[in-house]
């Protein structure tokens, strides 16, 4: 171990951002790896590549992993949650094994360790770097703490389709906000330097497609088009590289016919050549073996071959790798040199880690779990990212109100969490009930249903009585943690359970309602909405909800939120998403025809022929980026610098935003463009640009924004990345169904 030490002591370690300072040490870097390489035995080299799934939940550490680690058969390890067999695991990897090479540990650490913040795509509604940078961070020095250094986000999978159960681990709809989002979550878990003390690996996941899956059913077949790949899935994982992002995880997915963990267009070609990722490329959970089921791989054997010959530099759980790739180099499949070239992807970020020099966790790095600054965090984050859906009035509530709090989660301290928090503990999560207990309010708590699913009408009697005694009800309904996430995707996406049937119920007590959902995607909310006065969509608000809640329905602070994905009316809908293309025959007011108007017997073209379904239109339920706050703002005055730009011009658009109401309020400016005419044809809108605005009532801000050709650019069918000269439609609004038009010109 000592003369790693020496050598690397002579190593610039930050080596997260590449920049140009850092092309002495990334020389340093590779003669540092190559001669550690030369004294790996192909056994060792092998298992480097193989990330090791644990049981967290285990009680002891098994002999058969220690020896293992000793043989230097394990480069990674997956859940092992123990500190002490953290501990001891790693002093075995760098003092008994041959080669003394520390181990990562992984875990997926994706909306906070213990504090838990909202779901990703709860995160994504704040449309805000800072808040998600923060979370991540705090997210990182929680796990850190128990010798974490490695997690499996964040998500990049740009989901258009509300049934898919990991939309609620996504970032949303649209790739411009991915990208945006994306960064700040790297840089919140691998901190300042890769190799900080709080510091994280992060790993951009699933490359590639994976929202996409056919009919929002989980691990479903994708078909991507080279363009709508770099269009739409492709930019968020650039974004993350060029953020130094330090891992890769394939998707489960296959694309187009090739599972994408055996994909040597998508891994070597894309990533490699063109991003020029350094870093290490792990596979999803056996998805290196699931390609025997996609019909991919005869057996074990081949799917080794096929992931080492796309350039998959580690493989998760499954044993293809360990038990296959010996013989596939003996055998002249897979060359030594193309195993070497995994395993140097895999020592470079051990290395820039700094494991080598700093194996274990540092001890003195107190576990913070909790802190006030954490929990502080994490109920700015539910705050920022509850998106207000309709108000005709009732809110903010005033606290001399008599509130009757109903509904199965507004006291469910495990669900509020949402999908993926396996380390938050549920006795810490304070739910609303608690929040409004604690605040002293004037609240009679009744949830008549026990949980999301609960069929049960006999508490409803009592739910009226309840109600009459009350001014207002407000009803925290959704899904439980359970019913989104990885493999809970759902077909109809309503309300669960009797929870409509007990909301159409209590609306006849003419007592006004606020309808909070606390949910992992959209819900459909079409059979409700006139019963109930108010939404609140609040996603799966994590560990601090209930005080969020609190302040935002009292009006002590705002809904500060904004939809990251188009919120449908009706499952039937999906996928649907506002960035999508005009088609020949678009639809249009004037000739929609709806289901029930059409006359009986009516003559088939009759009807106007264009894009739309005969019982639910043509228009979301919400649009993209759309979101009340408790002021009114007026758009105003939208100029731009320019009719007509050149390729290296700047355009500068600035539009007025007035506050017209009697409290200040906050505002996301959305910025949309649409090439009108492409090489292919263009969606008709895309988000280019938001800032977020503070207004004081009566008070008008100018804001100014900036595009130039960059932004217009798209990948064509041919493949060449370019922006076309052409007209362009420009807008400025408070969504994607809204705005001030301008028209520009872009020339040679
Ligand atoms: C499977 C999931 O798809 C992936 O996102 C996760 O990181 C791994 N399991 C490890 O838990």
């Amino acid at each position: 171990m000592k003369y790693y030490l020496i050598f690397i002591g002579c190593i610039v370690m930050s080596c997260s951002n590449k920049d140009a300072t850092l092309k002495v040490s990334d020389h340093a870097e590779e003669q540092f790896i190559d001669s550690l390489l030369s004294k790996m035995t192909l056994n060792e080299k092998i298992g480097q590549t193989n990330l090791r799934g644990t049981s967290s939940r285990s009680k002891v550490l098994s002999e058969a992993l220690k020896e293992d680690v000793r043989q230097g058969k394990v480069g990674a390890l997956l859940n092992v949650m123990n500190v002490e067999f953290v501990d001891e695991l790693q002093r075995i990897a760098v003092e008994e094994s041959p080669n003394n090479i520390p181990i990562i540990f992984g875990r997926d650490i994706v909306h906070g360790f213990k504090t838990v913040f909202p779901i990703p795509l709860g995160m994504a509604a704040s449309w805000d770097e800072n808040v998600v940078r923060s979370s991540s961070r705090v997210a990182a020095i929680e796990a850190r703490s128990v010798g974490i250094n490695w997690t499996f986000a964040p998500m990049l999978d740009i989901a258009r389709d509300s049934r898919w159960g990991r939309i609620a681990e996504s970032p949303g709809e649209d790739p411009y906000l991915a990208s945006v989002l994306g960064k700040a979550y790297i840089k919140g878990f691998q901190g300042d330097s890769l190799n900080g003390s709080t510091s994280i690996a992060a790993c951009a996941k699933h490359y590639i497609g994976y929202g996409a899956a056919m009919g929002g059913r989980d691990y479903n077949t994708t078909l991507i088009p080279e363009p709508l790949l770099r269009n739409v899935y492709l930019p968020p994982f650039k974004a993350a590289l060029d953020a130094g992002v330090a891992t890769v995880m394939t998707s489960f997915n296959e694309i187009n016919g090739i599972p994408a963990s055996g994909n040597a267009y998508l891994l070597k070609e894309v990533l490699r050549d063109e991003l020029e990722f350094d870093g290490f490329v792990v596979s999803d959970w056996d998805s290196v073996i699931e390609m025997i089921a996609h019909g991919y791989a005869a057996d074990e054997k081949h799917a080794a071959e096929l992931s080492a010959k796309a350039g998959l530099d580690m493989e998760m759980t499954s044993k293809a790798y360990e038990n296959h790739l010996k013989e596939l180099i003996e055998e002249g499949v897979i060359t030594r040199s193309q195993l070497d070239g995994f395993v140097k992807n895999i020592l470079r970020i051990k290395l820039r880690m700094g494991l080598f020099k700093t194996p274990y966790r540092d001890k003195n790095n107190e576990a913070s779990f909790y802190a006030k600054s954490h929990l502080k965090a994490a109920e700015e984050a539910a705050i920022k990212s509850s998106v207000l859906l309709k108000n005709n009035g009732v809110l903010p509530l005033s606290s001399d109100m008599k509130v009757a709090l109903m509904g199965p989660l507004a006291n469910a301290p495990l669900d509020q969490m949402g999908t993926w928090t396996f380390d938050g503990e549920e006795e810490h999560s304070i739910t609303p009930f608690k929040a409004f207990e604690t605040a002293n309010l004037n609240v009679v708590f009744e949830p008549v249903l026990t949980h999301s699913r609960d069929r049960s009408t006999e508490g409803f009697e009592k739910a009226i009585r309840v109600a009459k005694q009350s001014d207002v009800i407000v009803f925290v309904a959704g899904e439980e943690a359970i019913l989104s996430g990885e493999a809970h995707s759902r077909a109809v996406i309503n309300l669960p359970g009797a929870q409509e049937d007990l909301i159409k119920t209590l609306s006849k007590t003419g007592k006004p309602i606020i309808l909070v959902i606390m949910a992992g995607r959209p819900i459909t909310i079409t059979n409700i909405i006139d019963d109930v006065d108010a939404v609140l969509m609040f996603w799966h608000p994590g560990t601090m909800g209930g005080p969020a809640l609190q302040q935002v329905l009292y009006g002590e602070r705002e809904p500060e939120g904004r939809l990251p994905v188009t919120w449908p009316k009706s499952s039937g809908q999906l996928p649907y998403f506002y960035n999508h293309k005009n088609t020949g025959r678009p639809a249009n007011k004037q000739d929609y025809v709806a289901m029930y108007d059409i006359p009986i017997g009516a003559w088939q073209s009759s009807l106007g022929n264009d894009s739309h379904y005969l019982d639910i239109g043509y228009t979301p339920h919400f649009p993209f980026g759309y979101g009340l706050g408790y002021t009114q703002f007026k758009y105003d005055d939208l100029k731009i610098s320019k009719d007509t730009i050149g390729f290296n011009d700047t355009l500068e658009v600035k539009v007025s935003i007035a506050n017209l109401g009697d409290r200040p309020g906050k505002e996301i400016v959305q910025l949309y463009t649409q090439d009108v005419v492409g090489s292919i044809t263009r969606p008709v809108k895309e988000l280019k640009r938001f800032q977020h605005v503070t207004v004081k009532p009566g008070e008008t801000k100018q804001m100014t924004f900036r595009i130039s050709s960059d932004d217009l650019k798209f990948t064509n069918h041919e493949g060449t990345r370019a922006a076309e000269t052409g007209d362009f439609n420009i807008w400025i609004g408070p969504h994607a169904a809204s705005g001030l038009k301008e028209t520009f010109y872009l020339k040679e």
